[in-house]
């Protein structure tokens, strides 16, 4: 079974992506591992910062960035973030690693008026009231598995198979729900969006009110 796994986490790069406003000056990207999607950021962007707190996935993470990417070795929580700098903050299966609340004022005041916060990570099961979504995810993941190892055969090697250079990223066990982080979110930032994702993720989308994104 283990031929049929592949990288749930590449598979979210492209709805972090989608979220970026038109015009992106300036990003931040929270949990950059070893930096796959800052490069990905970096072609839609003047300028990312990438912070991660582990020395090994910085390091990844210099290795690979363009020089428009500047990569931090911190804890998000502790950087001192220029209030209104950011025209987006995104965060890829990293959000919970850190307490919820403090996490989100954090980031939302370092976005400008009219950027966008846009989020995915790992929710804790919500059993049994999800068991129908978990069934679904373990059967579509098979056939995706399936459909990635035929290609592998073709000689076509996706983003999907894995990235080699996130060997050792540091994870977490999630300790709250969809239904948790959607109540939570709400009382720190009116308006955000929180939505389950099929393969084990959710979704955090907030607009900072004030000018058109
Ligand atoms: C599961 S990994 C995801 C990495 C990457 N975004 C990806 O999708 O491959 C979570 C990352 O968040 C980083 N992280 C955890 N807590 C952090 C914090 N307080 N500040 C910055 N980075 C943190 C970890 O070091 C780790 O690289």
């Amino acid at each position: 079974m283990r031929r049929l796994a592949w990288d749930h986490n590449a598979h979210h790069q492209r709805l972090l992506l989608r979220a970026l406003p038109r015009s992106c000056g300036r990003v931040l990207e929270v949990g950059c591992g070893a930096g796959a999607l800052a490069v990905r950021l970096a072609a839609r962007a003047d300028h990312v910062d990438a912070v991660d707190s582990s020395a090994a996935m910085v390091a990844a993470a210099r290795a690979r960035a363009p020089s428009n990417v500047r990569v931090l070795h911190d804890d998000v929580l502790a950087l001192e973030l220029a209030p209104g700098s950011y025209d987006a903050v995104v965060s890829l299966t990293a959000l919970h690693h850190l307490p919820l609340e403090p996490a989100l004022r954090h980031l939302a005041a370092a976005l400008r008026p009219g950027g966008v916060l846009a989020v995915v990570a790992l929710p804790a099961k919500d059993l049994p009231r999800e068991l129908p979504v978990e069934l679904a995810a373990a059967a579509a993941a098979r056939l995706v598995g399936l459909a990635l190892a035929a290609g592998r055969v073709l000689g076509w090697h996706g983003r999907r198979s894995g990235d080699p250079a996130s060997a050792g990223m540091p994870v977490r066990d999630a300790e709250l729900t969809v239904r948790e982080v959607r109540r939570r979110a709400a009382e720190v930032l009116p308006g955000v969006r929180v939505r389950r994702l099929l393969f084990w993720r959710y979704s955090l989308v907030w607009h900072r009110p004030g000018a058109a994104g």
